[in-house]
């Protein structure tokens, strides 16, 4: 089921997501998470995103879905790099963020059993962005210079998710 986005001024993108306890239940939530992302044409969806104020998110880079329940990021490296990053909770906005270039990141499946992935690329970025909607906080907050800020128009936003259909790397999250 494809659930609608909360506003981009929504408190819930601003609080501290609780941890998944229902197991059954998020794996749900995930299923509907991977749908939206996908109608969105996005390559990762938090549950804060769509109301939901759990520690769950969900990315689709390169088509892969993959979903993380409980999620930690328990490495970073030390180089940082700069990504181009947009966010579906703030249509039309682009901005350049500072993140170290890989992570590794530990979380629980939809099999209820642990994993880890070690990341760099896209998913690292992904999984970054992803990872700070459940601390309540958005890409604009990490940038260096607001006023870089880049401001597209819906023609402009709309043709850019057509782009991200042909895998481009410069995705809203
Ligand atoms: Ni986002």
């Amino acid at each position: 089921m494809r659930l609608p986005l909360v506003n981009s001024d929504s408190p819930v993108l601003r609080a501290q997501a609780a941890p998944v306890t229902d197991l059954m239940k998020a794996v749900a939530t995930a299923a509907n998470l991977l749908q939206t992302m996908q109608a969105e044409v996005g390559v990762g969806l938090a549950a804060p995103q769509v109301g939901q104020s759990l520690r769950l998110f969900v990315t689709g880079v390169k088509g892969e879905p993959m979903v993380f329940i409980n999620p930690e990021i328990t490495e970073r490296s030390k180089e940082e790099i700069l990504w181009e990053e947009g966010c579906l909770s703030l249509p039309r906005l682009l901005g350049e963020v500072r993140r170290p270039k890989e992570v590794t990141v530990r979380a629980t499946g939809t099999d209820r059993q642990p994993f880890e992935v070690k990341a760099d690329g896209l998913l690292a970025r992904v999984l970054q962005h992803e990872y700070d909607h459940l601390e309540g906080i958005l890409f604009t907050d990490r940038m260096d210079d607001l006023r870089k800020l880049k401001r597209l128009t819906e023609e402009e936003w709309a043709s850019r998710s057509e782009d991200k259909d042909r895998g481009g790397p410069k995705d809203e999250t």
